[in-house]
């Protein structure tokens, strides 16, 4: 007898992972690469995720628990893909029914190659079984990496990933990182994500990886702005279909809290996915403090899906705009030099008349500014920092983002 997902392959041959219902709004959760990178075992990962219960994190949305590379031990006899024993004690379908216990999901990592990242067995030639492996195990969400991967193997193995999740018949996010494959300048590299990824895949790295510092995130930033403008991506991104600049770093390195605050809102002002990196058990306040912000955490998951684009481009400042449901728009006036400056909006950056009333509210001092006509300025914005405004229509006003849907 044919094994069952071949039977669900062929009967749905060009089918993709998309129109899986998942990631709607942008997944949001954590991933052991950023800190632990390949030294973690089951025990470690208990008590991180035990910590995203107290702490709340998951209530926020936090839900996807990322195992990404390292967790690969060879094949078996028969060819399926085997997990390290002695770092995961409960086998790998103990641990995501654990994680399911906790009311969390369960993601994991393989490469489009023959090996890994770090070296270990990939998935080239084994896509639907490896799929129907992660399928067994209730695995939720996959990245696919693209280590020891040309763009000709690239380009078969990416849409036949998504072909694989979807002929198991379980929904799980299908994260594609091609960052390897990516050149200096995106905008000019023969690899183009936003070219193929969108109807295959519901995330899509833009760029290269980010570091923990301020000039590696703002270079990736300014990169993914100046493609995703130039290329008019914003447009691109909806429910079920992100673009991906990288996971967060926040709490990780030597970022200061403007800078990590500043990563985060415009992680969160572009839709991106937000998959924290830090080590959960050894965080400072100031780092929960960004992660639970819940009112920019809002932003980010806004049901309409929709991405930020850059309206204004000044010297030391930069303004973002993203529509919001309720006809609402997320505002943010980011300082990039490390001294205090006063950011003005003002209506015309958004294509409104300078009579128009909005009501206004700072997301990160949580208060009301009240109603405002023509303009509004942050005084003395931190170095390096941020200031998010929710723009909200005012009663009997029409809603607010037409003219930013429209472009
Ligand atoms: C598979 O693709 C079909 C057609 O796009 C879709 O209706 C279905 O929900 C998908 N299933 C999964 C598990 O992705
Ligand atoms: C399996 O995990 C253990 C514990 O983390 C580690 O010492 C060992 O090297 C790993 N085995 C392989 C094949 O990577
Ligand atoms: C993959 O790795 C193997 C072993 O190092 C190497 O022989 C092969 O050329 C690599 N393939 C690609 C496409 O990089
Ligand atoms: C990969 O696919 C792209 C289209 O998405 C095509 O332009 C390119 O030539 C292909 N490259 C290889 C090496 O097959
Ligand atoms: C806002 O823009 C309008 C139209 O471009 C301009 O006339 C006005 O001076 C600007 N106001 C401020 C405060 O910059």
């Amino acid at each position: 007898m044919l094994p069952a997902f071949f039977l669900l392959a062929v009967a749905c041959s060009a089918c993709y992972a998309l129109d899986n219902g998942v990631a709607l709004t942008p997944p949001m959760g954590w991933s052991t690469w950023n800190t632990l990178a390949c030294d973690y075992d089951e025990g470690d990962l208990r008590e991180i995720a035990d910590i995203m219960v107290k702490t709340g994190l998951t209530k926020l949305g936090y839900v996807y628990f990322n195992i990404d590379d390292c967790w690969e031990d060879g094949r078996d006899a028969n060819g399926r893909l085997r997990y390290n024993a002695t770092q995961f004690p409960s086998g790998m379908h103990g641990w995501g029914q654990h994680l399911h216990s906790l009311g969390m999901k369960f993601g994991i990592y393989t490469s489009s190659g023959q090996y890994t990242c770090s070296g270990f067995e990939g998935s080239w030639g084994h896509e639907f079984e490896d799929a129907q492996t992660f399928a067994d195990w209730e695995v939720d969400f996959m990245k696919l990496d693209c280590c020891n991967t040309s763009v000709e193997m690239k380009n078969v193995s990416y849409p036949k990933w998504s072909k694989a999740l979807n002929a198991t018949g379980r929904p799980i996010v299908y994260s594609c990182d091609t960052d390897e494959l990516i050149g200096i300048f995106p905008w000019t590299n023969e690899e183009r994500p936003w070219d193929w990824a969108p109807p295959v895949c519901n995330m899509w790295r833009t760029w290269k990886d980010i570091k923990p510092y301020w000039w590696s995130w703002t270079m990736n930033l300014a990169f993914n702005i100046e493609t995703w403008d130039l290329l008019d991506l914003s447009t691109i991104a909806k429910p079920g279909a992100f673009n991906d600049p990288d996971m967060l770093e926040v709490g990780v390195g030597e970022m200061t809290y403007e800078e990590s605050k500043s990563h985060f809102s415009l992680w969160a002002m572009m839709a991106a996915p937000l998959i924290l990196g830090n080590d959960l058990r050894h965080m400072t306040t100031e780092t929960l403090d960004i992660i639970t912000n819940a009112e920019v955490i809002a932003i980010d998951q806004d049901p309409l899906g929709r991405q930020g684009r850059r309206v204004l481009q000044g010297i030391d400042s930069d303004i973002y705009a993203k529509p919001l449901v309720g006809g609402a728009i997320a505002v943010a006036l980011w300082n990039k030099v490390d001294y205090p400056v006063d950011i003005t909006l003002n209506w015309s950056d958004l294509g409104f008349a300078p009579a128009k009333t909005m009501a206004l509210r700072d997301l990160w001092a949580h208060r009301d500014l009240g109603p405002h006509t023509q303009s509004y300025t942050a005084k003395a914005v931190a170095p390096t920092g941020v200031v998010v405004l929710k723009l909200s229509p005012v009663p009997g006003q029409p809603p607010l983002h037409h003219l930013l849907l429209s472009t």
